[in-house]
């Protein structure tokens, strides 16, 4: 059995397509026949929505089976593990008590590596190619939890002009993550949300590809009302509708995280 990558989503801004991209690029590569388990670590929830019916996710949520007790009790996280609809891809479901999450970490030894040890079984098993966490918009401890429990970060970055506002503190908070798990690397920023129409996309392009050391993932993700209406209908929207342009633009970028993430 192959490695284990594990590969967060994180942005301290909302919005910005972590759990869009988390959700169809986890589909995408389970596509290809790679095992892929996702962690919902946010207690929006909207990882779990993007596979699971609202009642389903609240109920998850409302019960112990979710990531808020798995961390609470210090688990390892095998049991906290649900099939998703489609093959090769599973999921740990969040809870809205994941609010206080902060709170739980906060009187616990080593509370950033928290959840890096509670995946620690399911890794080494190496029963899955990829773990991709989806984080909240948040830049604290639990988020540093969520890096330093991965081996990549892959920075979704809204092409708005308050996409890139804000992202000068993700870096400083990367740096001060890597002082204590300095293996992280960022894979790069997946730009999302493009209107090709507005020339604020070209800014946007020009200003990413200027900053020094970081890899701007070719493929972008354009805006497409098909990605709204599969989360209406809680599918991804590689299954939803393929022949969507986001379906196959997220194909493609889940090509290109597959061989740079090996
Ligand atoms: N490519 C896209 N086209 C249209 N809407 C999108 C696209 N990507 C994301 N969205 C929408 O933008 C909003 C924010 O996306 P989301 O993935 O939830 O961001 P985050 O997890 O960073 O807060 C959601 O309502 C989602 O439906
Ligand atoms: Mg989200």
């Amino acid at each position: 059995m192959g490695k284990t990558i594990t590969i967060c989503f994180t942005n301290n801004k909302g919005g910005s397509g972590k759990s869009t991209t988390c959700s169809n690029l986890g589909a995408a590569i389970a596509q290809t026949g790679k095992k892929v388990l996702l962690v919902d670590g946010d207690m929006q929830l909207n990882l779990s929505l993007a596979f699971f019916s609202e009642n389903w996710v609240l109920e998850h949520a409302a019960g112990e089976k979710n990531l808020y007790y798995g961390i609470k009790k210090q688990e390892d996280l095998t049991d906290y593990v649900v099939h998703t609809p489609y093959e090769n891809l599973d999921l740990i479901p969040s809870s809205t008590l994941m609010s206080s999450i902060e709170y739980e970490l906060f009187t616990k030894w080593q509370r950033e590596f928290i959840l890096r040890k509670c995946l620690q079984k399911i890794k080494e098993s190496g029963m899955y190619d990829y773990i991709l966490i989806d984080a909240p918009p948040t830049l604290g401890g639990w988020v540093m939890n969520i890096l330093c429990a991965s081996d990549k970060v892959i920075i979704p970055v809204e092409a708005s002009p308050w996409g890139m506002f804000g992202l000068a503190n993700m870096f400083k908070f990367l740096n001060e993550v890597r002082q204590i798990s300095p293996d992280l690397e960022i894979a790069g920023i997946a730009v999302t949300k493009v209107d090709t129409r507005k020339n604020y996309y070209k800014q946007t392009m020009e200003t990413l590809h200027e900053l020094e050391d970081i890899h701007v993932f070719e493929q972008i993700i354009r805006v497409d009302s098909s990605v709204e209406w599969s989360q209406d209908n809680s599918i991804p929207v590689v299954e939803y509708k393929r022949s969507s342009r986001s379906a196959k633009e997220y194909t493609k970028l889940a090509e290109e995280v597959m061989k740079l993430c090996q």
